[in-house]
Order: structure tokens, then C-alpha cells, then sequence
């Protein structure tokens, strides 16, 4: 069910295609993440000065920030095709050895989720990324030996949500390591206007700052949300995107001024009004709920915790006085007593 929320920063179905439009192809046009732009424009320039390949690079952070997009770019600025596979699409150590030996001098070989390849698989990766050189072993036994194919310099990008899960050796393999963090208002809303224009959809200002707002921080759910309350104020009213409008539909989509939704709000009422505000373990929680408790922890904790709303305790899960806040419980009404005791 968290793959149809409206603010789930993962990439739903129908995305995959129309969201091409939106992506920025150019490092000018990216917005916020300024000290990776530089970082990485710097690095750029220099590869093109000597003539050689860009370092490795790795992209690291949460889903919807703009991995993939700024991978797309660095190969544009370098002026060399992209070539992209994943982790999991990755089976066999042949499939990877067909990809490498096929690359263009100065190509960029883009492997997203790449905490999920194979260990069988990463052996071949160390040699390639360090030496562009691919090793085989023919045979098998005591007869068995190893022949070393020379293969043209490469850029790897490796994108990847979890950059805990990769092995350290391959991780020390990257010259370049960036880690996206979440954007602000301001970039948002400039990542919101600047959708609106290609789109040509018609939006104020404080349309946009709704927008903004509600978007966790993330260009993927502010491009959505975009996109939803178009259609509404196509249907409801003159098509402009005004503060009203906006509130409005975000209103009936409900989705609330932080960017919650039913779910994230039942949570959180929850770990009140069941369990005197906290803490509450896990799995509890869960069954709560209905969701299974990875869904809580991997979906829609980050966010909780991120803002504030939710705090971990060795003990368990707690409501902060924030939580109680926005769901409209005041400091002082039985629910948070029970908190504020402890
Ligand atoms: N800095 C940015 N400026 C403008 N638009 C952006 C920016 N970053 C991301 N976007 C928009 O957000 C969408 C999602 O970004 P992208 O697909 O690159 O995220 P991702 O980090 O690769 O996510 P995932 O982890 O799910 O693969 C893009 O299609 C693009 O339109
Ligand atoms: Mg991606």
C-alpha cells in the first residue's frame, strides 16, 4: 500500500516515464545541493583538463533526491553516454563482464542500488574500477588460470538509500563519495516553479511555498504534489494555483502542513492514545496499525523522526510534545499527562 501514498518518496509506477521531463540535464539547472555542485564541477573540469575519465563516484541518500538525475548530469557535463543497470539486475559475473567490456573510452557505467549486488559480483568490480581490468579464470582445478582483459577507462557511479550496507572495500574503491541530504523550503519551491514552467502550469508564489512545505523535502514528492493539485484546480477552479487552491486540494488529498498523510498521523495517534504516548515497541506498534513493522521502519519512521514527531528510546517508540501538538492533543489533556509523568 506505501508504494500508492501520495507522499511516498519512492517512484511510483506512471512516474517512471513522465518524470524524464522534469529532470534537470545540466548542473545550473540542479537545484540546492550546492556544496556537491561545486565539489562536483570542480572534479569535472579537471577530468576534462587532463583528458581522462572522471574518479568514481557515489551518490548516497534517501529515495527522490536526485541520485539518478545528477548521474544523468554528470555524463552530459562530461560530454560521455551513460550507460545504467542495477545492483539486483546484475545475476551473473558473465553479465557484468558483457557490460564492461562493451563501454566507450570515458563512458559512465551508472549502477543504482548498488548495496545490492552480489558479493560473486563485486570481485570483478574491484579490478575494473581500480586497473580497468577485467580478470577471468578459464578452467577449472589446479589447471585453472586467470587471464587479465585490458578495458577502456570508465566512470562507475554507484547510487545507493542504504550506503551502510556496502562492503568497505568497495566503498574505498570511490574517489568521490556524495551524500544528499534533504532540501529546504526555498529549494523547493524553486524545484516547484521551475516543474510548473515546463509544464506550464500557472502558479503563485504561495502556491508553491504549499507546496514546498508539504513535500518532506524531497523534489520527487514535490513534483507530485504538483502534478495532483493541477488536476484539482483544473477540475475546481480556474486552473491557477494559488495559496487557496492549494490548500484546498491538499486538504481533500489529506495531506496535512507537515506533509503527513492518514497513515503517518494514525501512527502517531496511536502511540498516544494506545499507549499513553511511549514508548511502545516496535512490533506492537505495528500490529497496531496494521503494517508490518519493516513497513514502519524503512517507510514511515525516517520522516517522523526526521521532523521531530518521533523519538527512539532503547525502550521503544515515543510521541515527542510536537506530535501531540499537531495532532491537536494540548499539553495538559490526559493523553499528555501520561507523557510528561514519566
Ligand atoms: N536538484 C534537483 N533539482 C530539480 N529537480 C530535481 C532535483 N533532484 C531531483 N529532482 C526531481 O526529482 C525526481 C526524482 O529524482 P531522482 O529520480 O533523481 O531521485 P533518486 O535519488 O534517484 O531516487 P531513488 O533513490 O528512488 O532512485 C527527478 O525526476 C527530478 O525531476
Ligand atoms: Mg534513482
Amino acid at each position: 500500500m506505501s508504494e500508492e501514498r501520495l507522499v511516498s518518496s519512492l517512484a511510483l509506477n506512471e512516474e517512471e516515464n513522465t518524470d524524464t521531463s522534469l529532470r534537470p540535464l545540466k548542473l545550473n539547472d540542479y537545484i540546492g545541493q550546492e556544496k556537491i555542485k561545486e565539489n562536483i564541477n570542480i572534479f569535472i573540469s579537471a577530468a576534462k583538463g587532463r583528458e581522462e575519465s572522471l574518479d568514481h563516484v557515489l551518490l548516497s541518500g534517501p529515495p527522490g533526491l536526485g541520485k539518478t538525475t545528477l548521474a544523468v548530469i554528470i555524463a552530459n557535463e562530461m560530454g560521455k553516454p551513460i550507460r545504467k543497470t542495477s545492483g539486483p539486475a546484475i545475476e551473473r559475473p558473465g553479465d557484468l563482464a558483457a557490460i564492461l567490456t562493451n563501454l566507450e573510452p570515458g563512458e559512465i557505467l551508472f549502477i543504482d542500488e548498488i548495496h545490492r549486488l552480489h558479493r560473486s559480483i563485486e570481485e570483478i568490480v574491484y579490478p575494473a574500477m581500480e586497473d580497468f581490468a577485467l580478470d577471468i579464470v578459464i578452467g577449472k582445478g589446479p589447471a585453472a588460470r586467470t587471464l587479465r582483459i585490458d578495458l577502456p577507462p570508465f566512470t562507475l557511479i554507484g547510487a545507493t538509500t542504504r550506503p551502510g550496507l556496502l562492503s568497505s572495500p568497495l566503498r574505498d574503491r570511490f574517489g568521490i563519495s556524495s551524500r544528499l541530504d534533504y532540501y529546504n523550503e526555498k529549494e523547493l519551491m524553486g524545484i516547484v516553479k521551475r516543474a510548473a514552467n515546463i509544464l506550464s502550469i500557472e502558479i503563485e508564489l504561495e502556491g508553491a511555498s504549499e507546496i514546498a512545505k508539504r513535500s518532506r523535502g524531497t523534489p520527487r514528492i514535490a513534483n507530485r504534489l504538483l502534478k495532483r493539485v493541477r488536476d484539482y484546480a483544473m477540475v475546481k477552479a480556474s486552473g491557477l494555483i494559488n495559496k487557496d487552491v492549494t490548500v484546498k486540494a491538499l486538504e481533500l488529498f489529506e495531506i496535512d502542513k507537515y506533509g503527513l498523510d492518514n497513515v503517518d498521523r494514525m501512527i502517531l495517534d496511536s502511540i498516544i492514545v494506545k499507549f499513553g504516548g511511549g514508548p511502545v515497541g516496535l512490533d506492537t506498534l505495528a500490529a497496531s496499525v496494521s503494517e508490518e513493522s519493516d513497513t514502519i521502519t524503512d517507510v514511515y519512521e525516517p520522516f517522523l523522526l526526521k521532523v521531530g514527531l518521533l523519538q527512539k528510546t532503547p525502550r521503544g517508540r515515543i510521541a515527542t510534545e510536537l506530535a501531540y501538538k499537531h495532532l491537536g492533543y494540548k499539553a495538559g489533556s490526559k493523553y499528555a499527562n501520561q507523557l510528561f509523568d514519566e
